[in-house]
């Protein structure tokens, strides 16, 4: 039995010679054992991964993911990161703004999805009041996420203002991913979640901040509803990856609130949101046949019982 680091690559090919790897508890260390069924490629992506694709000119694709079933389906069909959202705070339990879902919520959500992801790089949010107040205690929550949930980093929403926070992080050994633009965690402070950064002086502020965040050694930056003119930008004069939501084409990257674009919500429609399927109306149909059948003695059939 022989093992390699977590960075290192795997292909295909090593799976197709009989060789299969098991995660060695937390260490970032896989084994290889024999298993000669196996067919995925098991290529981890890693913040070092990113930077490659960023390099090489290929698009990185993002969604949210929330639970270990939809975070499974997500990852085997080939995204690049999942993010277990502050959003979930939204789609998961029905609140107005993200503000109100907790450090424990989140690690309950962000432990859920890392049990089902083998490939993509699990990204999770600080929710609010766990970093703005000192720099101690961002580490500390951030510490949790890594710890208790097993995430592989951390996004905080802000620029220089956390400054301290996201250096603190980062010299804990600590991957930190920025996000910028629209933070929906200061909604009371902007007051409505239309486009950000439309005048001069705050997208001044926005390219400074996406400086401070490559500088003080973030591995990418999420850019949320701003021009897309001033994204580019962005893109254009930092190294590491910027992924958009609502931020137009010409970032490294996507990202999308993964219930939103499966449709599953009918009433939220900004313009930026492309729908992949209608899983509102899709479950809502299933449940309705269901409830007819169950109601005309359809189900179960002769079949369907022991
Ligand atoms: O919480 C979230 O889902 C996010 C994305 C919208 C980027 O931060």
């Amino acid at each position: 039995m022989c093992h390699f680091d977590i960075s290192d690559s795997l292909s295909y090919s090593d799976l197709q010679n009989g060789l299969f790897f098991l995660r060695h508890q937390n260490k970032k260390k896989y084994f290889y054992a024999d298993m000669s069924k196996a067919t995925q490629n098991y290529t981890r992506i890693t913040t070092r991964t990113l930077a490659e694709l960023k390099a090489k000119g290929e698009k990185i694709a993002m969604l949210t993911a929330y639970d270990f079933t939809m975070a499974g389906i997500v990852d085997k069909a080939g995204i690049d990161i999942i993010l277990v959202g502050d959003s979930a705070s939204n789609v998961m339990a029905g609140h107005e703004t993200t503000l109100p879902i907790t450090l424990d919520q989140m690690i309950y959500h962000a432990a859920s999805v890392v049990r089902g992801v083998e490939r993509a790089l699990v990204v999770v949010d600080l929710p609010f009041g766990t970093y703005q107040a000192d720099s101690k205690e961002a580490l500390r929550s951030a510490i949790r996420i890594m710890k208790e949930a097993g995430a592989h980093a951390v996004k905080l929403e802000g620029g220089s203002q956390i400054q301290d926070s996201i250096e603190r992080i980062l010299k804990a050994g600590i991957p930190v991913m920025g996000h910028l633009g629209l933070t929906p965690q200061s909604i009371y402070k902007f007051g409505t979640y239309s486009v950000r950064a439309k005048e001069e002086e705050e997208a001044e502020q926005l390219l400074k901040d996406a400086q401070m965040l490559e500088n003080a050694g973030c591995f990418g930056i999420i850019v949320e509803k701003i021009p897309a003119n001033l994204a580019k930008k962005v893109t254009q004069i930092v190294s590491i990856p910027v992924i958009g939501i609502g931020a137009g084409a010409k970032v490294d990257g996507q990202v999308l609130v993964l219930n939103d674009m499966l449709g599953m919500n009918k009433e939220f429609s900004p313009r930026f949101l492309r729908r992949y399927l209608d899983l509102h109306g899709t479950i809502s149909n299933a449940v309705q046949e269901y409830t007819a059948d169950v109601k005309k003695r359809d189900f179960p059939n002769h079949e369907e019982q022991y």
